[in-house]
């Protein structure tokens, strides 16, 4: 029994392109952003306001933030690591500013160059400024599921780095599969504890198909009551630990699956698909199963 309405957050502008070995133009981002408003969802992360050195592909985001046509239906995010992230995120009127850091102390320190202990106080001082200029704020938690230098992660870590976004007035936590190596019974095992501390509302889940688990692990969510997604067009994003290996969970698969189980989602498939041929010209591989079958019919 699952609810009958879902709500997806596009994040193939951001998590998409960041893995990408090529940067897209900064052009054909803005027409593809505008496709995307007008398919219907409700959300769209746009790009990263890091250093451009750590993510040259996103180096053009105050650009594409700039240029894009927003729709008013449409919230449009950002990754923001830090003040000066902020800074310039606030200079073009994002809508909803993305915090992020990891479970893993190691994969922190090499995302975000800090510890966990200095990187919560940074984003404490981010969130803070987000909400007095008016901006709702989400935040990342990465490697929940497995750490592709430490393994697994302990639960009991997440829900210590969850505990802590939500105090500093996070409005929602986004649960990060960052390398796809999540399984069902996993996640049915970190949700049962993480749904003691907090309302399954203020949850979402990222998952990455590396291994293809990752619309098994969505059923396994919506199970426990969890109504919010993240996906990227077309399964872009690719994995810089798995060469060839796919990105993340496909937009496009996501809604075929939930469409035909009678869950609602307010997004167009067919819009989706056309985003997904539109930006295929610029990037190396869409790993999505709707985009394969395509090809194959052509
Ligand atoms: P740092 O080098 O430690 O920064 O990088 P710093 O504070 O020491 O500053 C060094 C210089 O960078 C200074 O300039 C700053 O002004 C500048 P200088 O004085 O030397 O000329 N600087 C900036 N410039 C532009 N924008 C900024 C910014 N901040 C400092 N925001 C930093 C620290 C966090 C900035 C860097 O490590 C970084 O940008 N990391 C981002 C890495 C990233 O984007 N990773 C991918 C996203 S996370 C992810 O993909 C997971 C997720 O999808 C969920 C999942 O799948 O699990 C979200
Ligand atoms: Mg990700």
């Amino acid at each position: 029994d699952f609810s009958n309405k879902v709500s997806i957050k596009e994040v193939g502008p951001r998590d998409g392109l960041q893995n990408e070995s090529e940067m897209v133009p900064t052009d054909a981002k803005i027409e593809w952003i505008n496709m995307l408003s007008d398919s219907g969802t409700s959300y769209i992360e746009i790009s990263s306001f890091v250093h451009p050195k750590w993510i040259p592909q996103l180096k053009d985001a105050t650009e594409v933030a700039k240029k894009i046509k927003r729709n008013p239906n449409v919230t449009y995010a950002a990754l923001v690591p830090n003040s000066t992230g902020l800074e310039r995120a606030l200079e073009v009127n994002i809508d909803e500013v993305c915090l992020f850091l990891s479970a893993s102390e190691t994969h922190n320190k090499k995302n975000i160059n800090k510890s966990i202990a200095d990187t919560l106080p940074v984003l404490e001082s981010v969130s803070t400024e987000s909400k007095k200029a008016n901006k709702t704020v989400r935040g990342y938690v990465s490697t929940v599921f497995g750490c592709p230098y430490e393994g697994d992660i302990d639960t009991d870590k997440v829900i210590s780095i969850c505990d802590k976004l939500l105090t500093m007035g996070v409005d929602e936590l986004s649960l990060g599969d960052t390398i796809g190596v999540a399984d069902p019974a996993q996640v049915a095992k970190v949700l049962e504890e993480l749904l003691r501390y907090f309302p399954k509302e203020k949850l979402a889940m990222h998952f990455h198909n590396t291994r293809g688990t990752a619309l098994a692990n969505v059923l396994v969510a919506l199970d426990y009551g969890i109504t919010n997604f993240d996906s990227a067009v077309g399964g872009l994003g690719g994995c810089p630990y798995a060469k060839g290996a796919s990105g993340n969970l496909a937009t496009d698969d996501l809604l075929y699956m939930l469409h035909r189980m009678g869950v609602v989602t307010g997004i167009n498939e067919k819009n989706i698909i056309e985003a997904a041929l539109y930006i295929e010209k610029y990037v190396k591989n869409l790993s999505s199963n709707q985009m394969k079958i395509l090809k194959s019919e052509r």
